[in-house]
């Protein structure tokens, strides 16, 4: 059984909620505005990394099965970590009981797609158990004055559980990609706030969702007509609609949550996953593409086959 397999998942949302209705009293903006152009309704705020990341965790081991003691690797995906020294993931790594290694990952909204890909080669290589998680905490860094950029972004957490138990493997190809010369297009400097040049970003999005998807189908030996689910980065609806347009992909075929997420970051592709298992729109033998993009520029693709338990 030498291969990884997602055996449990979760997520946590912090309980405070903001409307577009709640923004435009806070900004020179509008629901319709806000909803036209990014999709977005409504996003969580107020949350902190560790905590969201301890609830994610927690949860996603409890339905694994899996105990603390048996966790052999925690990864964090995070691009908000609460403190800069340490990293998010030896606290979590502490509140959650694990006696194992732990570290953050930061490839910003792609950073889910990287952990994934990284805690497979882990588990491949011979560890029996990965934590991933995927964990940010945009409103922290958030300039709420700014109606450009305080309008998409919100805060959540996804965990997987990636097990050494499969006789097949489920992590068929992937791409990780990163242009750097891109980096001023969205950046946050120490103790200060983020700051976006949307209009490019929108842009570069668009392409590298399209080249990570294209590359990573084709590592994997599929076309677009073998994959049940897409699993994008929870940006911006017109983001995600132009790109699928350009792979051929229709909607139905998305796993869609940032009409009540806004743009989480390296949790957004763990909150849309968890949605579409949890509502049953997962099957055993599926092949998923998951596909982000963000800050860095980063970009990262992932094709999955969904395998059934073995015993
Ligand atoms: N409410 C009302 N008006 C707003 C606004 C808001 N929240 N934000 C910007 N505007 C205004 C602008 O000032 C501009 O006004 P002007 O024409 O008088 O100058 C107008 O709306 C159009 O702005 P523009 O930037 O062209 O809008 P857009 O259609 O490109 O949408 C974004 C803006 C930010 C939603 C879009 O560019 C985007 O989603 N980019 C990608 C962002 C992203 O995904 N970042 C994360 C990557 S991981």
């Amino acid at each position: 059984m030498p291969y990884g397999r997602i055996t449990g998942w979760a997520v946590d949302l912090p309980e405070k909620v903001l409307t577009n209705a709640d923004l435009a009293s806070m900004v020179d903006t509008s629901d319709e505005w806000i909803t036209e152009r990014s999709g977005i309704s409504s996003r969580h705020v107020d949350g902190t990394v560790t905590e969201m990341s301890t609830v994610a965790g927690r949860a996603a081991l409890a339905m694994a099965g899996v105990s603390p003691n048996q966790v052999d690797l925690l990864l964090l995906a995070t691009t908000t970590s609460d403190q800069m020294i340490p990293a998010s993931s030896s606290v979590v790594q502490d509140n959650l009981g694990l006696s194992c290694g732990a570290m953050d990952l930061n490839a910003a909204c792609s950073g889910f797609v990287y952990g994934l890909v990284t805690a497979m080669q882990f588990v491949e290589g011979g560890m029996e158990r990965v934590l991933l998680i995927g964990s940010d905490a945009l409103s922290r860094f958030t300039n709420w004055e700014d109606r450009t950029t305080c309008v998409l972004f919100g805060d959540g957490a996804g965990a997987v559980v990636i097990e050494r138990n499969g006789s097949q493997p489920s992590l068929l190809g992937w791409d990780l990609m990163s242009d750097g010369s891109a980096a001023d297009l969205l950046y946050c400097e120490h103790d200060d706030k983020i700051v976006m040049h949307g209009q490019e970003v929108f842009r570069k999005a668009v392409l590298a969702m399209e080249k990570a998807a294209t590359t990573a189908m084709e590592r994997a030996g599929t076309s677009i007509d073998d994959i049940a689910l897409v699993v994008p980065h929870q940006a911006n609806i017109r983001i995600i609609d132009t790109a699928l347009k350009r792979l051929g992909i229709p909607r139905e075929k998305a796993a869609l949550v940032l009409q009540r997420t806004g743009n989480t970051s390296a949790a957004s592709i763990p909150l849309a996953l968890v949605d579409a298992l949890d509502a049953g729109r997962v099957a055993p033998g599926d092949l998923l593409l998951l596909v982000g993009f963000g800050a860095g520029m980063t970009s990262a693709a992932a094709v999955l086959r969904w395998n059934p338990p073995e015993n």
